[in-house]
């Protein structure tokens, strides 16, 4: 039997991808790190949760100066995570166990470490080696100045000045060269590093800052505020972010991955990685011929409110209506407070209004954010009925390593810890992402089935939040949501389609699906009654027929 007999070609418009951040997935070596034998090892734990594939966040070879999207080789893995041969073992054992394989595709930029960059260091100005990134001369009398005034995603100057006195462009750290999408050379290395994983047989990629690579040519000075801050947001037209010639950078990937429609794997796929707003914005890049899916991030950065998510909810429906392209759901990455700590804030996310168009632009990573009192068993409460919500949506959804046992953010790491280009490249005044990046515990025993000590250190008390500790308790997070997923995979009503909302009042966000299906989820603080029908699953122990705050259950009809 074909490994891809029990999912079909169309897995992707409703599938649930489970993010592996390979660094804190499962160390196979017991060195501390996670690596490529950890996640074979441990495929028996994300198929017999249910999801449909894995995304693989970066496995290449890197210095690690961004968590591995500081990519200095494209065709290899870091030797900390294994083998090429290891690669090919793992994408095998996934497919035998029914999983598609999604990798990391970086392509606005690659490490300092790349031998391209290498190259271009030791070449003169205006080399051919120095074309396939952004090299400029500086301003000023003597070029000691920035080529313009833009800031890189980490703080400071997107411009490095090199010992000749010349400067490269870099929108993320200092150690992650732009490239120059406008040489095609870059653009042919990249087919033919799509090339070389799919025909490994890879099945997609999820795509690192799709709307960046482009740049107006002339790289003209960004908006300044009163205060000379300069304007970080992506607003239309801004020369680096959400460019119009990015359309055919996407399309020629497509082509592409359509060449492998006819193999027996079926059509190779991309998900989009774009923070925009609103989702029309957004979903052009899923309009036919280009890509497949994209993050819908509004969903993952809105506030914990009925309204808010309704405005969210319904904008990505009517914005994917009509391009033959699923919405997908996401509530958390590598990049993102989890879910279990930001739910439980007094302040959870954006606001949405109607227009779907959010009323500040705060990341839920900002330390702005992590003012706010936190009660971490409001998000635990939370959390469960977010994701009966997520999964019970149309479309396809995400599950951040970790996200299914329930883990809660790390906000204690010592500051000697930090790893995140951010604590350094602010000043120290914003400590980054490592707190959601921390090694997740297996085993209930010290050390959680890792090698001690961890490349990022693990909670004393996270015993309880462990798989062997969930297994089989049904009142924890992990047979919720192996509940949910099971379900998902039964009940024709879920995954690709539509929904009708009922109306259940101002704090509660209810739907059915066809054929049979209900979900109803309370963000109020009274208890609400119970749509008829029978209760399939419920986010926390109902009582009398009633709904509690922040409780969600799927009701069948
Ligand atoms: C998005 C990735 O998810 C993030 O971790 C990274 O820092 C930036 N892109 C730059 O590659
Ligand atoms: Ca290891």
């Amino acid at each position: 039997m074909s490994a891809y007999a029990s999912n079909s070609l169309d897995w992707w418009r409703s599938a649930v991808v489970y993010q592996i951040y390979p660094r804190s997935f499962a160390d196979g070596n017991g060195d501390g790190i996670g690596d490529l034998r950890g996640i074979i090892d441990h495929l028996a734990h994300i198929a017999g949760l249910g999801a449909d594939a894995i995304w693989i966040s970066p496995w290449y070879p890197s210095p690690q100066a961004d968590g591995g999207y500081d990519v200095a080789d494209y065709r290899a893995i870091n030797p900390d995570y294994g083998t090429l041969a290891e690669a090919d073992e793992l994408v095998a054992a996934a497919h035998r166990r029914g999983l598609r394989v999604l990798i990391d595709l970086v392509p606005n930029h690659s490490s300092d470490e790349h031998r391209w960059f290498r190259d271009a260091l030791a070449a003169a100005p205006g080399s051919p080696e120095r074309s396939r990134y952004i090299f400029r001369d500086g301003r000023g009398e003597h070029g000691e100045l920035p080529p313009n005034n833009w800031q890189g995603q980490f703080g400071g100057p997107a411009w490095t000045r090199v010992p000749d006195g010349q400067w490269y462009l870099h929108l993320f750290d200092v150690r992650q060269p732009d490239w120059n999408w406008e040489n095609p050379e870059v653009a042919a290395e990249f087919d033919d590093v799509l090339r070389f994983w799919f025909d490994r047989g890879i099945d997609g990629f999820r795509v690192d800052v799709a709307d960046s690579m482009a740049k107006d040519q002339t790289l003209p000075d960004l908006p300044t505020d009163r205060a000379g801050a300069v304007r970080m947001d992506k607003y239309v037209g801004h020369p680096s972010w959400d460019r119009p010639e990015l359309e055919r950078i996407h399309r020629r990937w497509r082509a592409i991955a359509d060449e492998y429609t006819d193999s027996p794997q079926g059509p190779r796929v991309f998900v989009s990685e774009a923070y925009l707003t609103p989702a029309a914005r957004l979903a052009r890049y899923v309009e036919p011929g280009r890509l497949h899916t994209t993050f819908n991030f509004d969903y993952l950065l809105a506030e914990w409110s009925a309204q808010s998510l309704r405005h969210v909810i319904d904008q990505a429906r009517a914005a994917h209506a009509g391009l033959g392209a699923p919405c997908t759901w996401v509530l958390g990455n590598h990049d993102q407070e989890r879910i279990a700590t930001r739910l439980g804030r007094s302040r959870t996310g954006r606001r949405f209004t109607a227009d779907g168009v959010a009323t500040e632009e705060i990341g839920v990573h900002d330390d702005w954010f992590k003012q706010f009192p936190l009660d971490p068993e409001l998000g635990q409460r939370r959390a469960r009925a977010a994701a009966l919500l997520e999964l019970a949506l149309p479309g396809g959804a995400y599950v951040y390593q970790g996200e299914e046992l329930g883990l809660p953010e790390v906000l204690d790491l010592p500051e000697d810890a930090l790893r995140d280009p951010t604590w350094e490249r602010s000043g120290h005044r914003m400590r980054g992402r490592d707190g959601c990046r921390v090694p997740i515990p297996w085993t209930a025993e010290p050390g959680y089935g890792w090698g001690q000590p961890t490349w990022l250190p693990q909670p004393a008390d996270w015993a309880g939040f462990s798989v062997e500790e969930q297994d089989g308790d049904i009142s924890g997070f992990l047979e919720l949501y192996r509940a949910a997923l099971s379900y998902r995979r039964g009940l024709a009503a879920l995954g690709d389609g539509d929904l009708t909302w009922l109306d259940a009042g101002e704090n509660v966000l209810a739907f059915t699906r066809e054929p049979g299906f209900t979900c109803i989820v309370n963000f109020g603080e009274q208890p609400v009654r119970l749509p008829a029908g029978e209760v399939l699953l419920a986010s926390a122990h109902l009582r009398g027929g009633t709904l509690g705050p922040d409780e969600a259950a799927w009701i069948e009809r």
